[in-house]
């Protein structure tokens, strides 16, 4: 809430004509950048793994931009085959995408597993949105100039204490610790960024900008896997440290809107509140973490997935 506004809703331009999937955008940060885009005249996929939820927030964001073109499609992070699914149904219905907004995210749930075995934030927060991205790329390239925005967090640095190197363990119960594996699945947002970004340079394909922020400390949902009961402290902390979804949804905003992202040739890039130009820290920054984990991903991904064909780039 310190920090200078460098966006705001009345910058996003035109969206006519554009057509964009924003995943977990039934609440928080996410459907605050569904209504806004919507305003804007874009074509939105309200991607959600409820469809009573997805379906609220479509009738929400029809009746309070009047844009008719917004829709839910069930996406369900916690299964790969779903999201194998999800892209399936998606490239068949549409020729297009224009933004990818992987938003959906987990924080410091108790341990668990996907329907895949692998550990819950590490497979929603990453693989799932790795593997989304991937089969998607292709129509995102086709489609360009198309923006990918991972939403990461501070959180991230963390792993200046907790930095794992990648090995079967990510999944293991045993050493779980909530608070250390948000942050690294974090650090994973912005990793998968830059090796991203720089496959795709090193390909000659300069339409997709992909890039990554952290949105501020916002009051939502995110918060519900943190133990009640609810202290004088929480509220203070709700009601007057944290920022509102609106404001917390300005920085990717500008990510996957601003023209400034093509004028200025933002790529692989982190940025933090509100849309300015942010400092990851080593651990999310080494090009050999960044690359071992897009090794380790495509490995898991192989195993899990029978018929993966590997990374699109
Ligand atoms: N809030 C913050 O202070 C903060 C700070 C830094 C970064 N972030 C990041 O910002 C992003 C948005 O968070 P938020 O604050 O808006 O949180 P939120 O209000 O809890 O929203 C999270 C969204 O992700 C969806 N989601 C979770 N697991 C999913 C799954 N398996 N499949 C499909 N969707 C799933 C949720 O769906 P359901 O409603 O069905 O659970 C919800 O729509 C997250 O990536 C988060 O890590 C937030």
């Amino acid at each position: 809430m310190f920090f200078s506004k460098n966006f705001d809703f009345s910058k996003i331009p035109d969206l006519t004509g554009k057509i964009a999937i924003i995943t977990g955008s039934n609440t928080g940060i996410g459907k605050v950048c569904a209504l806004e885009m919507a305003r804007q005249n874009c074509q939105i996929i309200v991607a959600s793994r409820s469809e009573e939820k997805g379906q609220a927030a479509v009738t929400e964001i029809k009746s309070a931009t009047g844009n008719d073109k917004v829709e839910f499609m069930k996406l369900d992070l916690l299964s790969l085959e779903a999201v194998k699914a999800f892209a399936e149904e998606f490239t068949a219905k549409f020729d297009k995408l224009h933004i990818l907004l992987n938003n959906a995210g987990v924080m410091m749930c108790p341990y668990g597993l996907s329907k895949d075995g692998i550990e819950i934030q590490f497979a929603t927060n990453h693989v799932a949105h790795y593997y989304l991205t991937m089969q998607l790329l292709p129509l995102l390239i086709k489609s360009g100039p198309s923006r990918i925005v991972n939403v990461s967090s501070m959180g991230h640095h963390s792993t200046s204490v907790y930095a794992p190197n990648f090995t079967d363990k990510i999944s293991e119960k045993k050493g779980y610790n909530a608070t250390l594996q948000y942050g690294f699945t974090k650090a994973c947002n912005i990793m998968f960024t830059r090796e991203l970004a720089k496959r795709l340079e090193a390909q000659g394909i300069d339409n997709v900008y992909v890039n990554c922020n952290h949105p501020g400390v916002v009051s939502s949902e995110l918060s519900r896997h943190i133990a009640s009961p609810k202290s004088f402290l929480d509220s203070v902390y709700n009601n007057y440290l944290a920022i509102t979804t609106e404001n917390g949804s300005l920085t990717q905003l500008y990510l996957a809107t601003s023209p400034e992202v093509e004028s200025k040739q933002i790529k692989g890039q982190y940025y933090v509140p509100y849309a300015a130009s942010g400092w990851a820290n080593p651990y999310s920054r080494s090009e050999k973490n960044a690359a071992d984990l897009w090794e380790y991903t495509e490995k898991l991904l192989k195993e899990k997935v029978p018929d993966y064909q590997g990374a699109a780039i």
